[in-house]
């Protein structure tokens, strides 16, 4: 089996705006982090602060010997209100890829990672008629500063997720939140309104030439329990497959995988408890991005992979280099058997805010100082480093 990765190939780190800018106030997750009867750990608040030290944080990555960035752009600060843009929200994105230009690095910029204006939500949010429209109306907002230098576009993060998480974002009814716990199943109208929104963005993109154009799927790695084959399919379907088929004409697909889900007649098992978990209490399974990309290569009909996301919640980071040179083995191992992978970029660069768990689930290459700020590469960042500088995954 090789060990070697093509010249070229897309070795980065990932964020996104709220999990690492602080200060979004003008978003749906802000919101719901502050309402009285919150589901969320903690708020984000000032998160990582990148807003201010985004350069810092650039500087790391080249640093380590990183060749990509992938980071977000924060809707509701282009566009505080319907229609109004921000020019300076704009130029400081337009700065970051700049600056990540000129430190040699990738941008791949997502345009919409879970937040959604707070005008968006109270206008009935996706799955309200006219989504597509406002989001299409954003991208040709934020289509010239894309056109200055990024090499590939993800129009929405993890939208099977955000179907998944819909009702999240429907005005609290007083009722106890469904999360955490079980995740329900998507809801149908925001996977339909996504879908469209996704083809719209595409098309608007398409319009320059040079920008690679995907989204990017959160993959549920789904495994049958004995004699449960019908039902994983169809868990599979509702919940990943209708996304990935909406792909089949994309520049990539982004593939973003972490764990496995093993489906049995009546729906998803629970992780036996003797099995080793993560700190957002994931089985540990690096496989999963193996299966993850095979599964995403074949349900698209052959759409080139971009890992877009792969990573551990874990205080131990040894823990974090055995996970994620399994998980590049795997990957190389599919990669062998004629795969078209462009890249793996981990989730994520830094400690950051993880949603619903607040700051404690720390999946970052770089410990990020929640008093200062003050970022410190982990040793698995050097060696993911090392790994993109030289093409070469040793034992
Ligand atoms: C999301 C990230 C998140 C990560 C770990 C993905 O679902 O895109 O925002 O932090 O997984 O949970």
């Amino acid at each position: 089996m090789s060990s070697t990765f093509p010249n070229g190939f897309l070795w980065g780190a990932a964020t996104a705006s709220h999990q690492v800018e602080g200060g979004n106030v003008n978003n749906d997750f802000w919101e719901m982090e502050h309402r009285p009867d919150t589901f969320f750990a903690e708020p984000s608040g000032d998160a990582c602060d990148s807003w201010h030290r985004w350069e810092e944080d650039l500087d790391i990555v080249a640093e380590l010997g990183l060749n990509t960035y992938r980071f977000s752009l924060e809707w509701s600060r282009i566009e505080p209100e319907a229609g109004e843009v921000s020019r300076a929200a704009l130029d400081h994105y337009r700065r970051m890829i700049a600056g990540c230009r000129d430190r040699g690095l990738n941008p791949v910029v997502t345009l919409q990672h879970f937040t959604v204006p707070r005008w968006m939500t109270a206008g009935g949010g996706w799955a309200a008629s006219g989504s597509a429209d406002r989001f299409a109306r954003y991208c040709e907002t934020v289509l010239p500063i894309l056109a200055e230098g990024v090499s590939h576009v993800c129009t929405i993060n993890e939208p099977n997720l955000a179907a998944m998480t819909a009702q999240l974002h429907l005005p609290s009814t007083g009722e106890p939140s469904p999360f955490p716990g079980s995740m329900p199943p998507p809801h149908q109208p925001t996977a339909d309104a996504l879908i469209a929104a996704h083809a719209r963005a595409t098309e608007i993109l398409h319009s320059r030439p040079g920008l690679a154009v995907g989204w990017t799927v959160a993959s549920q790695v789904v495994q049958a329990a004995p004699g449960a084959e019908e039902a994983a399919a169809a868990w599979s379907r509702r919940r990943e497959d209708i996304f990935l088929e909406a792909a089949k004409n994309d520049d990539f697909i982004g593939v973003q995988a972490y764990t496995r889900t093993v489906v049995g007649p009546d729906g998803a098992l629970p992780v036996p408890e003797t099995t080793e978990r993560t700190l957002t209490d994931w089985e540990y399974y690096p496989q999963a991005l193996e299966q993850a990309v095979r599964h995403a290569w074949r349900t698209t009909g052959g759409v080139p992979v971009l890992v877009t996301e792969n990573g551990i919640a874990t205080a131990d980071d040894t823990r974090r280099i055995d996970y994620a040179r399994t998980a590049l083995h795997g990957l190389r191992a599919a990669m062998d058997d004629g795969i078209d992978v462009r890249g793996y970029i981990h989730w994520s660069l830094l400690d950051n805010f993880e949603w619903v768990a607040g700051y404690k689930p720390t999946f970052g290459l770089v410990a990020v100082d929640r008093q200062t700020f003050a970022r410190t590469p982990k040793p698995s960042a050097h060696w993911l480093g090392t790994i993109a500088r030289t093409g070469q995954l040793a034992d």
